[in-house]
């Protein structure tokens, strides 16, 4: 299997759907989905409907799991995994944070990933054992240095569940890693799109990206991505260390020397767990 000729068609495939995007950015309508903050558009079903035809007649033999049309369950098999408008609602309000997320998984272990935000023109990608670049530059775009939860830019996200357990579990965890007693962070960052977390986290401009509640469409391609920069996608709980690609808890954490002491340090900060 040629993963770069599969990283370029994704590339080509990026772009066409970046300008349906584009062109439609901040001037549509939306539906709810759970709930009146987990939204849905039609360009979401316009992009994939275009990416599942593209890629099925490219690779007939391939699966496909996408955010609008086909969820289903993560085999072993040859995957494309996409999301195709992550930061649905940042595409809403034209907040330039959105992106498509197109990733390729064999044996549930993402190789491939392309994220391709339209609005800004950049473009990440990464390919198993051949490295991950933004724009032809490789990543990280900083030597990676010395990691440490007190010095720690960290990418958090409030999700579309606003009650219950797992909604407590995140907001004291938000809490405790702020706190002058607590983590005491540099800060958080909150930018609603999985995907480019991940690939932030990758370039070394984010430290770290707690989240649960993700799916694997809204991982998969940044995760192909960090995994080429020396990065590490572990479990998001506490006591659990790995995760899979459609765990939904992950915490994601930059190149750079002392990872693991950095990942217990961010564990034991966590309140509690979630649960999806
Ligand atoms: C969402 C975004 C958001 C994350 C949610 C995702 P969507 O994806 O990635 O940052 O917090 O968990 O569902 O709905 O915009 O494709």
């Amino acid at each position: 299997m040629d993963l770069e000729e599969i990283r370029d068609f994704l590339v080509q495939l990026a772009r066409t759907a970046g300008e349906m995007i584009r062109e439609k950015t901040g001037k549509v309508t939306w539906d709810d989905k759970m709930n009146s903050v987990d939204l849905v558009t039609e360009t979401d079903a316009a992009v994939e409907r275009m990416v599942k035809e593209q890629l099925a007649s490219k690779y007939p033999d391939f699966k496909f799991m996408g955010e609008e049309t086909a969820h289903g369950v993560l085999t072993a098999d040859p995957t494309f995994i996409v999301d195709p408008i992550d930061g649905t609602t940042n595409f809403i309000h034209r907040f330039p944070s959105s992106c498509i997320s197109l990733g390729f998984a064999v044996d549930k272990v993402p190789v491939v990933g392309v994220v391709y935000n339209p609005l800004l023109d950049h473009m990440y990608q990464g390919v198993q054992g051949k490295g991950a670049y933004f724009n032809g530059q490789k990543l990280p775009l900083k030597p990676p240095s010395e990691l440490s939860l007190g010095t720690a830019l960290i990418a958090i996200e409030w999700g579309s569940e606003r009650s219950g357990p797992n909604y407590t579990c995140k907001t004291q965890t938000f809490a405790n890693l702020a706190a002058s007693d607590g983590g005491m962070v540099h800060g958080f960052r909150s930018m609603g799109s999985a995907a480019l977390n991940l690939c932030s986290v990758a370039a070394g401009t984010l430290d770290a990206y707690w989240e649960g509640g993700c799916w694997a469409w809204d991982v998969c391609a940044g995760w192909a991505i960090l995994a080429e920069t020396g990065g590490a996608v572990v479990h998001g709980n506490p006591g659990t260390d790995k995760a899979a690609v459609d765990s939904r808890v992950y915490l994601a954490v930059r190149a750079g020397s002392n990872q693991q002491k950095f990942i217990a340090d961010f564990k034991s900060h966590i309140k509690g767990s979630l649960s999806y």
